[in-house]
């Protein structure tokens, strides 16, 4: 499974230019494509869910062509040139859903009385529903053969003559069937208006608000009672409007909004501001009710954290911004008791049931959430866990994830290419604004100082402080103890996986016992450098050891901390000594704790452990190539913490 770890955030801020908005970019690509003239479309989305629109109407015969870094669309006039056609619609609901009603109402036209367009997606796609749309479509006269399951995609649709002047659709399932319906109204109502009423309550209102306004910029006017009932006049057709420019994605802008209220901030979207026509933008108010301050350009938005005092905890009806709703679920996490995100029962019918998803997600970082059929409560943990998320195919639940980070855990995503579907460079574009805990990672062989070093280094720069070799110390002490043989893997991963160990200053501790000097005689050293070698030891310790990057920063020494454990480490050190001059300085050690040592003896320990470090399959000792070499067997104590501030220098931001 491919995954990408995201280390804790110490701080968010600065500036992102957002991508193009999906909603307005599918919808826009079609409108185009059935209007009068050719549309030049600027900043569209390149994802996935475009990448669907635009291979089916290049399937249904309207011409597509790069214009710069612009899109020409050459309309087709409301009628697509080609209805023999297969269409792959992927996991885009908004797509499937507006392209079904417009080629409808192509094939009603048709001459070709074998015409059909088959339209079919991923394996999730065949489990989103869309029979509420199909009925509204049959009381035009619409011809729709289910090809698998009635009521859900694939589908088939053929020729069949329409005409009627009323039609209802359902809207409490999805306003996408809506967005259908009124999309392709201009269409069929060529003589007589047609009257589109609304059964039940029409959820997320302001898609179809986007919907409106699109279809306005296009020539097309609805005459809105309410939100029950639309009238489409006869006799309107679509117009290009020459030049689009598509806004910033309002729903991606909640990830970065967020951060910057979560992340200390500023952080400004632009792209999206108070002119927008996408209800997403309201998210910034669910902010604002947490506490964060925010403030509102023409065309961009900045949130930063509360002026004082943490993020409160909130009671939101979110039916109208299901979407970025999503990100408020993870931003509960950071709130001052439970939250509670009401009426967002579509969320059942997304990409994945992200009711169930958020909930099984949130828990893992150790949230409480009470799951209920339209709502979630999120009540947040003293403290985030680390976590692994599993991402259910769905864009969303892999980015708004990213922001427990900021939380203090680490978040390992697994699939993060799920993100393709609305925003490839979602990471990239979290990493340019996210500030990673710090780390020095200090790598070298047994007896080099680096544990003296390191603890002087941590002091210094006031970071956490994490000498690692004394956890294999530990897992040998314990192995010992309890009688173990050192090449136990599964028994030593047991140990390790569970190690009752505290670091106490300059103390370790083992089940409340002091055993600083324990850990640190012959055996352990020997027995430690055993237990190192077995990878379900190592692996066991992975976690552990991570978990460390904590508050300002941390310094981490031992064998693979630069490799391994904190390959993002943006300070790495080599840290060595000749194998005489560590030889001679352990020699003293013992000497002044009045112990009996032979330096013949030290040598010979020292190489047959270098050698078992360095020769083992797994985390091998080697300096890494980002990693700055230290040679300390001329250096002073001092001198070699000097090297290391001196690199850490570009930490201080
Ligand atoms: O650094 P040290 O001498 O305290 O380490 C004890 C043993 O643990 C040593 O033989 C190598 C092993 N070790 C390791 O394999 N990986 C680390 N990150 C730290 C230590």
């Amino acid at each position: 499974m491919e995954f990408i770890d995201l280390p804790p955030m110490r701080k968010a801020a600065g500036t992102v230019r957002l991508p193009g908005s999906k909603s307005i970019s599918n919808r826009v690509l079609l409108l185009a494509a059935l209007a009068e003239g050719d549309t030049v479309i600027e900043a569209l989305l390149e994802s996935d869910d475009t990448r669907v629109m635009k291979q089916a109407i290049l399937a249904l015969g309207v011409e597509v062509a790069a214009e710069g870094e612009a899109l020409r669309v050459s309309g087709c006039g409301g009628r697509f040139p080609k209805l023999d056609a297969d269409i792959f619609v992927g996991n885009s609901g908004l797509s499937i859903r507006t392209l079904v009603p417009a080629i409808v109402t192509s094939l009603s036209d048709s001459d070709n009385p074998l015409a059909a367009v088959r339209l079919a997606g991923v394996p999730r796609m065949h489990e989103r529903p869309i029979g509420d749309l199909v009925d509204g479509l049959k009381q035009l006269g619409a011809s729709v053969e289910w090809l698998g399951k009635e009521g859900y995609p694939p589908l088939a649709l053929k020729p069949a003559l329409l005409g009627a002047e009323r039609i209802s659709v359902r809207g409490n399932v999805s306003s996408q069937f809506l967005t259908g319906l009124l999309q392709a109204a201009p269409l069929v109502a060529r003589n007589k208006p047609l009257v589109i009423e609304v059964e039940g309550e029409l959820i997320s209102r302001p898609y179809v608000e986007i919907t409106l306004n699109l279809m306005e910029r296009f020539g097309v006017i609805v005459q809105r009672e309410g939100w029950s009932r639309f009238v489409v006049p006869a006799g309107q057709r679509y117009v290009s409007p020459g030049r689009i420019a598509v806004e910033g994605d309002a729903s991606t802008a909640s990830y970065f909004l967020a951060a910057g209220a979560l992340g200390g901030g500023p952080v400004r979207v632009v792209g999206v501001g108070r002119r927008s026509i996408q209800g997403d933008v309201k998210f910034a108010d669910a902010l604002e009710a947490m506490g964060a301050q925010v403030t509102w350009g023409d065309d961009w938005i900045e949130a930063r954290a509360p002026a004082s005092g943490g993020l409160k905890a909130f009671d939101l009806d979110l039916n109208h911004i299901p979407d970025a709703a999503m990100t408020l679920a993870v931003a509960a996490l950071f709130a001052d008791g439970p939250s509670t995100l009401r009426n967002i029962g579509s969320w059942r019918v997304k990409e994945t049931d992200r009711i169930a998803a958020m909930a099984t997600e949130l828990r893992k970082l150790g949230a409480t959430v009470d799951e209920y059929p339209e709502s979630l409560t999120v009540t947040p943990p003293p403290r985030l866990d680390s976590a692994v998320i599993d991402t259910y195919e769905d864009h969303r639940v892999a980015m708004c994830f990213s922001l427990a980070t900021l939380g203090g855990p680490y978040v390992r995503i697994n699939d993060p290419k799920c993100v393709d579907k609305t925003f490839p460079e979602y990471f990239a574009t979290f990493a340019g604004i996210a500030t990673p805990v710090p780390v020095v990672a200090i790598d070298g062989p047994s007896a080099s100082g680096k544990g003296t070093v390191g603890s002087r280094v941590a002091a210094v720069l006031g970071f956490e402080h994490l000498d690692s070799g004394s956890l294999y110390r530990l897992v040998a002490l314990a192995g010992l103890r309890k009688g173990i043989a050192l090449d136990d893997e599964a028994a030593l991963a047991e140990i390790a996986g569970a190690l009752p160990a505290r670091f106490e200053g300059e103390c370790v501790m083992l089940d409340d016992a002091d055993v600083t000097e324990a850990i640190r005689s012959e055996a352990c050293s020997v027995g430690a450098s055993k237990v190192a070698v077995l990878p379900a030891v190592r692996d066991a310790l992975f976690w552990r050891q991570r978990a460390y990057r904590q508050g300002r920063g941390l310094v981490a020494e031992g064998r693979d901390i630069g490799s391994v454990i904190f390959p993002d480490a943006p300070v790495k050190i080599f840290l060595t000594a000749s194998v005489e001059a560590r030889a001679e300085r352990r020699y003293k050690q013992l000497i002044d704790k009045g112990m009996a040592a032979n330096m013949d003896d030290l040598l010979k320990d020292l190489r047959e452990r270098d050698d078992r470090d360095s020769r083992r399959a797994v985390a091998p000792l080697k300096r890494s190539e980002d990693a700055a070499l230290l040679d300390t067997s001329e250096m002073t104590i001092q001198q070699a913490v000097d090297f290391i501030i001196g690199k850490a220098a570009v930490l201080r931001n």
